[in-house]
């Protein structure tokens, strides 16, 4: 009876797809400069054109200094009519005909926890949370994979556990990293509304990268960089075809610059991708330089050569202190290498690729067999098999950074230290 009972509540819940918020999707993506400003994603029903975003800092308990701005929508039919899945499996068409908004927000206080929420409608939607950077110290969670899927919540579910984990190790954190593949078909409008609607999401800045079922459709054909570029706000300072996919950000003393796999396939792309990062790196100096991509560095199963070969002598030409991936589902940390040999720290780039988080969609590897190739370059790996959980913590100070991977009791499973790497 109580099954029965349970699957009719799915059925309702199925066919409702959250259309009594008017405002919805809301998530607070970095700016360029993140000391003085954050962009803010939002959506709304087309029939509703404007909305207004009310900010105070937290202390301000009745927001009775609050900033009042309002931001006008943009028609948008990206996700329209893609073939999907409600929760309860039944197969349909999205219909997601919305007004976008991609709002600025400037003038913020360094190192400040501020709060903010959205009224349109005649409908305030939750309170949310991010802090802007300014401090020379401060603290993130790092995931990546976990392939947000509506019939199967459990997957989310581990990967917000996991954020909680990392919460408890290093709280508070400021932000939150991902590094691709954090919905199963990132064409399915409705995987990201029901994303969105998680804690985690709601308390933090997310900043991340494309990953290849981000960029996917159901079935795999019309695939596109623009469901990643329409279902957050990132600053629009990336190259050719890639504004709001490709970016970069700084937090603190930090240069973040996220790249996108899709368009790098082609030695074209990766030329294209390769002189954007270079004038970003030449205009933008940083204590820490730290590349993201969605694809491995290494294949973590026998520790061969994935983009490390394609990346690691223009990472040794320009400095990067640290280069972060996902996609492989197998855990490897490096020590720091230049010109494919260890060197001291600080002389060479690191190089870390993340478990996948959904207990589900994670790679066997047998890590008691020796790595068949670069036995000296790896310094550790990780991965539970199919049922994996894991993510990382980063503490940025002036001296260092220090990266520290966490399964998900948040049992230490190996530390890495990070310096800056100073090139001519
Ligand atoms: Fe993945």
């Amino acid at each position: 009876m109580k099954r029965i009972f349970s699957i009719c509540i799915m059925v309702a819940l199925a066919g409702a797809t959250f259309a009594q918020d008017k405002v919805f999707s809301v998530t607070t993506s970095p700016a360029e400069n993140t000391k003085r400003g954050m962009n803010i994603s939002w959506a709304t029903d087309k029939a509703i054109t404007t909305a207004t975003l009310e900010i105070a800092r937290t202390n301000d308990s009745n927001w009775e200094n609050s900033r009042k701005e309002v931001f006008h929508g943009e028609y948008c039919t990206t996700f329209d009519n893609q073939y999907s899945k409600h929760p309860n499996g039944k197969n349909f068409y999205e219909d997601v005909k919305i007004n976008k908004y991609n709002a600025f927000v400037g003038k913020l206080r360094k190192n400040t926890v501020y709060k903010y929420r959205i009224i349109a409608g005649g409908d305030t939607s939750d309170v949310h949370y991010f802090k802007s950077s300014g401090r020379k110290n401060w603290e993130a969670c790092i995931i990546s994979d976990f392939h947000a899927y509506a019939p199967l919540y459990g997957r989310t579910e581990s990967a917000m556990k996991m954020i909680s984990t990392v919460e408890q190790y290093g709280k508070p954190f400021d932000w939150v990293l991902h590094l691709g593949d954090i919905t199963a078909w990132g064409g399915c409008y409705s995987f990201w509304q029901q994303l969105y609607e998680e804690e985690p999401f709601k308390n933090y800045m997310w900043a991340g990268v494309n990953g290849n079922h981000d960029n996917m459709t159901r079935t795999n054909k019309g695939n596109t960089n623009k469901f990643f570029r329409d279902a957050a706000a990132y600053p629009l300072n990336g190259y050719e075809g890639e504004l709001g996919v490709c970016y970069f950000f700084k937090y603190g003393d930090v240069l973040f610059i996220m790249l996108n796999n899709e368009n790098m396939r082609t030695e074209e792309g990766l030329q294209a991708a390769q002189k954007w990062v270079r004038e970003v790196v030449k205009n933008n100096p940083a204590r820490y330089k730290v590349v993201c991509e969605h694809y491995q560095w290494f294949f973590g199963a026998s520790g061969k050569d994935s983009q490390y070969s394609r990346w690691s002598d223009f990472f040794d030409e320009l400095g990067i202190s640290l280069a972060l991936a996902g996609n492989n589902h197998i855990y490897v940390s490096t020590h720091p290498l230049y010109n494919g040999q260890v060197v001291d720290p600080g002389k060479g780039t690191v190089y870390i690729q993340t478990t996948s988080s959904d207990n589900e969609r994670g790679s066997e590897c047998d890590l008691e067999k020796p790595l068949e190739y670069n036995p000296r370059k790896i310094k550790f790996r990780w991965t539970e098999g199919g049922r994996t959980v894991s993510a990382m913590h980063m503490k940025v100070t002036r001296k260092k950074m220090t990266l520290t991977l966490l399964d998900r009791n948040g049992k230490v499973l190996d530390v890495t230290e990070v310096y800056p790497v100073k090139r001519k």
